[in-house]
């Protein structure tokens, strides 16, 4: 692909690629957001450095993904409640994150895009992995795809109403990190979606499946639980996955759609901050 007004250099062989020439903090032209748009249809997640923005200039930027979605279980900066300050202390034991997962997979109309943009970044460790699902499904044989073709999930988001196997954090939420909240009333926390979803802009097909992910439909608990265990291992073999290592001032804009994302927890006792916006998504099909 070639680019007019930006560089974009991949960051590995599975997804992810920086982009250079852009300053968030000044307005973006709409050529140049084109070009930042193909770019991260193409690679799934791009990456800005050395980014020096307000919390306004953030909500400004994101709006041009889409409309911002607001965490219906977890409370937003106070004076902007459309950033989700997702923090960690020297003393907390939460990471927000710790598991391979794609935004809001509970609901009827998942996240489309997440944006990250680090305030506070540990000396090291605190890095963020994304595993690539069109190349996950890809990898599959054809016996396996044609098997998976017709099979629906059920993703569960409120933690309380999981099976013990995928609840097991007694710290959730405990400490600094991201602070629960009342979710609104009648909001649906459970979701059935197809496994392998076909994106809705580049028409590829990817495997969508996550930590929300409590049973496939119709199948026998045993048989599920096997074939859900399967398919993680499947998704998260190292060709597949890109590992982004944080500075302060970088950002993060990964596309929910096709990546499952991982928070890595291997900073005890450091200090992490980052400034998180989601943004809306379609009916998965
Ligand atoms: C998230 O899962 O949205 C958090 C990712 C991170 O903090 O690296």
């Amino acid at each position: 692909m070639v680019y007019k007004h930006i560089e974009v250099k991949p960051i590995a062989g599975a997804c992810g690629a920086e982009v250079f020439g852009v300053d968030l903090a000044k307005p973006i032209k709409r050529a140049v957001f084109g070009e930042i748009y193909k770019a991260w249809l193409k690679h799934q997640v791009v990456f800005f450095r050395d980014q020096k923005i307000t919390p306004e200039q953030q909500i400004k930027f994101a709006k041009k993904w889409g409309g911002i979605h607001i965490h219906p279980f977890v409370k937003g900066m106070a004076k902007y409640p459309e950033i989700l300050e997702v923090k960690k202390t020297e003393k907390d034991t939460y990471t927000f994150g710790n598991r391979w997962h794609t935004d809001q997979m509970f609901s009827p109309t998942p996240a489309k895009a997440t944006m990250l943009y680090a305030k506070e970044t540990p000396s090291f460790g605190g890095d963020t992995q994304f595993a690539n699902m069109y190349l996950a499904y890809e990898a599959l044989s054809p016996g396996m795809k044609k098997m998976f073709k017709s099979i629906k999930t059920f993703n569960v988001g409120d933690g309380n109403k999981r099976r013990s196997t995928y609840s097991s954090r007694n710290d959730r939420y405990k400490g600094a990190s991201a602070q629960p909240k009342k979710p609104p009333k009648g909001l649906k926390t459970n979701s059935e979606h197809p496994l392998v979803r076909t994106h809705p802009e580049t028409k590829k097909k990817g495997l969508y499946i996550g930590v929300h992910t409590q049973n496939l439909v119709g199948f026998e608990r045993e048989e599920s639980e096997f074939l859900i265990n399967m398919i993680r291992e499947h998704c998260t073999k190292p060709e597949f996955i890109t590992r982004f290592g944080w500075k302060k001032g970088s950002m993060a804009i990964w596309d929910n759609r096709c990546l499952q994302h991982y928070a890595i927890s291997d900073y005890p006792g450091q200090r992490r901050r980052m400034h998180r916006i989601t943004i809306k998504g379609d009916k998965p099909f």
